[in-house]
């Protein structure tokens, strides 16, 4: 059975055939999959979603695109529903300098703001890290705490930032473009990281996995990932399936 840490399952693409998807879960071999939020919308949703199946867990939070909708009352709605049993994560947040959708300093912000809620929660947090490596890094080092823990999700960062990232207490998160054949970077993380720090994901309905590249993403497609991470590490299909599961449940306490 494999682990999904990361699918969007509330997003419109999911609309004509999210409750098959779910219902189908353990024939397509999926034991948990982990819902973010990246709005108040879609953290809402994810809380809904979670609290109706037993194998679905929820984040919450804003995501950096969003991040110029949030106020002091958004962040102490995202407090609330964070209490909710089934909430396991603050999430996901962090920062996107591909798309800057919202001002940088507006990300940076409400990143920060986002762990600080993490901490007080004892919550995990997970994190969105695209093009602003130096500044997630910076953010985590000057805000580390005792406890700290959290994912860097859909990891793309190199193999030396993974090191930095697990000694601050995160697990690497592996998804569909570790098998894109010019994903040399992440192959290469996947190759030298021991399999006791990661975790897969799809981040559906994004980022599809060879083969279903260009298609929408779905929770059942984490098994290419845990293939091609097979594959580089030269062990077996279970046992890569078999650790990545263990660490999920084991980070979470599940
Ligand atoms: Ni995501």
């Amino acid at each position: 059975m494999l682990i999904d840490s990361h699918a969007h399952l509330d997003d419109r693409r999911f609309d004509i055939d999210r409750k098959k998807i779910i219902k189908n879960m353990e024939n397509d071999g999926i034991e948990i999959i982990l819902h973010p939020g990246a709005d108040m919308t879609s953290s809402v949703k994810a809380v809904n979603t979670a609290e109706k199946h037993k194998n679905i867990y929820a984040a919450v939070g804003f995501h950096p695109h969003s991040a110029k909708e949030m106020d002091e009352d958004s962040l102490q709605i995202i407090k609330s529903l964070a209490k909710k049993e089934k909430v396991i994560a603050i999430g996901e947040i962090g920062l996107d300098y591909h798309y800057d959708n919202s001002p940088r300093d507006i990300q940076r912000k409400w990143f920060i703001e986002q762990i600080r809620l993490a901490k007080e929660l004892k919550l995990p947090f997970i994190v969105h890290d695209r093009e602003a490596h130096g500044d997630i890094l910076k953010i985590l080092k000057e805000e580390q705490y005792e406890g700290m823990k959290g994912i860097i999700h859909c990891y793309s960062g190199s193999y030396e930032m993974a090191v930095e990232f697990i000694k601050l207490g995160f697990m690497i998160s592996i998804a569909g473009p570790v098998t894109f054949k010019n994903a040399r970077r992440v192959k290469e993380v996947v190759k030298k990281i021991p399999l006791e720090n990661l975790l897969i994901e799809t981040d559906s309905p994004y980022l599809a996995p060879e083969p279903k590249r260009g298609r929408r993403n779905e929770p059942a497609y984490v098994r290419y990932v845990a293939s091609e991470i097979a594959e580089i590490k030269d062990i077996s299909f279970e046992k890569v399936a078999e650790a990545t599961s263990e660490n999920f449940i084991k980070f979470f306490n599940l």
